[in-house]
């Protein structure tokens, strides 16, 4: 297929967008604006306006729109007026706005003006994002910047987070120019560090351009600054839980306060965007709620350990028994519905203390070792987490209890855990046959009764996820090599989560778990997987059985959907099936598979079937088939162009940190009963 140079910028721009977001880069302070991100508001200047009723911003206190600015505070010509002094101004923008769970990034640019002298000028402005819409304190003038009552007695249930540019020196800072954290009060700074180093005068009157940007993988508050058409440099790096000092939604704005010296705290322009995280959204429409991957058990885990840990914590305990006293309380949490807990040492015993000889196949989060265990006597596979962090062993946890309450006949059932010796391991059934990518790779043949029943069970194994087992859960990572086969074929689709629990492992957080090329394209924009998500892997996986190939291969040709299409279009549908079964198959069959594939691949995510609709048409050869458009939806699989050619960036020579699971290529070892072979490189 000919790639026009359209579709290669996109490529170009979309590699860039992943690599950025995988290796969280994405926060560049190159550029002088928020490069990132839905923008939430822009003023590029400001005017009368914008402070009236009805207008963007709430202003008060000594609030005054000039041509293009806000002056906060002011400092009159009339040198024997007094009005200046003792002074608050308080600018919010008028909505509430999500920071978390988000990523956001805010860019001003400010400059101050003193009375007199700079020596003799105070005290300062903040960037604030606080629960509500209310005017500053009446007694935060000041060395209080409008933030805080200077009386701030019984007023810690109050949630804001300031960013402060103090041009005084009290006693609490390091000087009077600095720039500082805090939460409730401006006397116990969470950080401050002085301008001196990077060259910055708050109070020279010029303008300065600050950038602030949180990172809602990693925590991580970053403050650049530098004078207005200079590059901006990297002044102040932070980590901070926003979700733990400010509700999730805020008002964002700025103060500034004068005492007995005043100043003018000048703002030009502001710009604030965010990128909300994929956590869980819920659409308007009830019943079509879709909870992102199985995140309300991880987050019930979460809550739950936060209520044992807490009490833990205060008590001081030694670190490593705190944490052992932490995980013998969930387990007995999870105990009731998960899978038994298994010593080290059993499984030790039962791999042979993890020989090569039993080694099924090594990948991202570890290795997969085959066992026998004597009672009851069984084989099993035993999935070993190796260097998990804290966090890890947090989501491992929740883990277990996510997957151990699901139970299907199509989904791989969790057998049990030990998580001694600093190692996680999971125990699973042995699958004789492997997975589905032994089929893909043609080291094994199946026939067509096999390959329907693959493709129901695996339908029904969604089905049952996405609607039948309490929460939604949403799997993320539907592919070949996570599609399990029993010794009769039975499909047992496995892994669920364990994007999601590798990523922590490893603290590399990726906007994306899922598996390039088996993603749905919207997942590499919006980072959300969704339910309609895994209907788009299940339309590739579908794809591929019956066509016997993959989707897209190393070099990147989707033209197996684009002759899946042609054929459609002639109305020869069956001639997609898999030369090799022959005449063996069913055509009616292959033509309700290949059909309900590709309305699957639709590009709107919105236009492909529910799990349900595809298991009724499946199993029902009466069930009418989803409407088809003859021809190919134009720019329906664009996306795949973006699968052929990993960027380079994400090379990664460990395979114990992997950032991301490619298709699995057919070359890779032959030798596995689980899926991440394909990281084993
Ligand atoms: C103020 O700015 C707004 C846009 O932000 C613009 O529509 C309006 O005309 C401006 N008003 C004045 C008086 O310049
Ligand atoms: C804003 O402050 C500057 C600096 O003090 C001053 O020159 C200007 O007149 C003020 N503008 C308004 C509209 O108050
Ligand atoms: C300056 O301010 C004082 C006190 O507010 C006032 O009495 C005086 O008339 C003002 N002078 C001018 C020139 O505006
Ligand atoms: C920064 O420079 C100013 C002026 O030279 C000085 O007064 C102040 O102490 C310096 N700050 C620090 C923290 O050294």
């Amino acid at each position: 297929m000919p790639t026009s140079p359209k579709i290669l910028v996109l490529l170009f721009s979309t590699t860039i967008f992943l690599s950025q977001q995988i290796l969280g880069t994405s926060f560049s302070s190159s550029s002088t604006t928020c490069d990132h991100g839905t923008v939430i508001f822009f003023f590029p200047s400001f005017n009368t306006s914008n402070c009236n009723p009805g207008g963007d911003l709430l202003c008060m206190g000594v609030v005054t729109p000039g041509e293009g600015f806000l002056n906060l505070t002011t400092v009159s010509s009339n040198s024997s007026s007094t009005t200046d002094f003792n002074s608050i101004a308080r600018v919010l923008y008028r909505d509430p706005v999500q920071v978390w769970p988000a990523s956001f990034c805010t860019s001003f640019s400010l400059s101050i003006f003193s009375r007199f002298s700079q020596e003799f000028s105070g005290d300062g402005m903040a960037f604030l994002m606080t629960q509500d819409k209310e005017p500053s304190p009446v007694k935060s003038f000041g060395s209080f910047l409008g933030l805080q009552d200077k009386l701030l007695a019984g007023h810690s249930k109050f949630q804001q987070l300031a960013i402060e540019f103090d041009t005084f020196k009290n006693e609490w800072d390091p000087d009077g120019n600095h720039i500082g954290i805090n939460t409730l009060s401006v006397m116990n700074s969470l950080i401050a560090k002085t301008l001196n180093s990077s060259n910055i005068e708050l109070k020279s009157g010029k303008q300065i351009r600050v950038k602030i940007e949180y990172n809602g993988y990693t925590k991580d508050l970053q403050i650049y600054v530098g004078y207005e058409g200079n590059p901006l440099k990297s002044f102040l790096k932070y980590s901070i839980k926003v979700s733990k000092k400010v509700p999730s939604k805020v008002y964002l704005g700025f103060t500034a306060s004068t005492g007995t010296l005043t100043e003018t705290h000048q703002i030009h322009d502001w710009v604030f965007t965010s990128t909300m995280l994929p956590y869980y959204t819920v659409k308007d429409n009830k019943k079509k709620a879709i909870v992102l991957a199985s995140v309300l058990p991880v987050v019930g885990g979460l809550i739950v350990f936060a209520l044992i840990a807490i009490p833990i914590f205060r008590r001081r305990m030694i670190k490593k028994r705190e944490r052992f006293r932490r995980m013998e309380e969930l387990e007995r949490q999870s105990a009731a519905a998960a899978p038994r807990k298994f010593t080290y040492k059993q499984l030790a015993k039962a791999t042979k203390n993890f020989s090569k000889d039993n080694l099924l196949g090594t990948g991202g989060f570890g290795s997969v070792y085959k066992g026998q265990i004597v009672d009851p006597p069984q084989t099993i596979a035993v999935k070993k987490i190796s260097s998990t962090s804290q966090q890890g062993e947090r989501e491992y946890l929740a883990e277990i209890c996510t997957i151990g309450r699901l139970r299907h006949r199509n989904i791989l059932q969790l057998q049990g855990w030990s998580h001694e010796n600093d190692s996680l391991l999971l125990v699973y059934e042995f699958m004789a046959n492997k997975s589905l990518n032994e089929f893909l790779s043609g080291r094994k043949f199946l026939d067509w009764k096999a390959r329907y029943k693959v493709l129901s069970g695996l339908a029904s194994a969604l089905l049952y996820l996405h609607e039948e087992c309490g929460d939604p859960v949403v799997h993320r990572d539907v592919k070949p090599s996570n599609i399990m086969l029993d010794a009769d074929l039975n499909p047992r689709l496995g892994d669920f989560g364990l994007a999601r629990l590798l990523r922590n492992t490893t603290g590399v957080t990726t906007m994306v778990a899922g598996t390039l090329g088996y993603m749905a394209p919207e997942v590499s924009y919006t980072g959300k997987a969704t339910t309609e998500s895994d209907v788009y892997s299940f339309g590739v996986v579908a794809l591929e059985m019956v066509c016997g190939k993959r989707f897209s291969n190393l070099l990147g040709e989707s033209c197996l959907v684009d002759y899946a299409w042609d054929m459609h279009a002639k109305g020869t549908l069956e001639e997609c099936v898999d030369p090799k079964l022959g005449d063996d198959f069913s055509k009616d069959e292959a033509v309700r598979i290949l059909s309900v594939a590709l309305s699957c691949l639709h590009l709107e995510s919105n236009l492909r079937p529910e799990m349900r609709k595809v298991v009724m048409v499946l199993l029902n050869s009466d069930e009418p088939l989803m409407e088809l458009p003859t021809t190919r939806p134009k720019g329906v699989y664009l996306s795949l162009y973006g699968f052929s050619n990993p960027p380079t960036t994400i090379n990664n020579s460990n395979p114990n940190t992997p950032l991301f699971s490619w298709p699995d290529y057919p070359s890779s070892s032959a030798n596995s009963n689980f899926p991440d072979e394909s990281l084993a490189r």
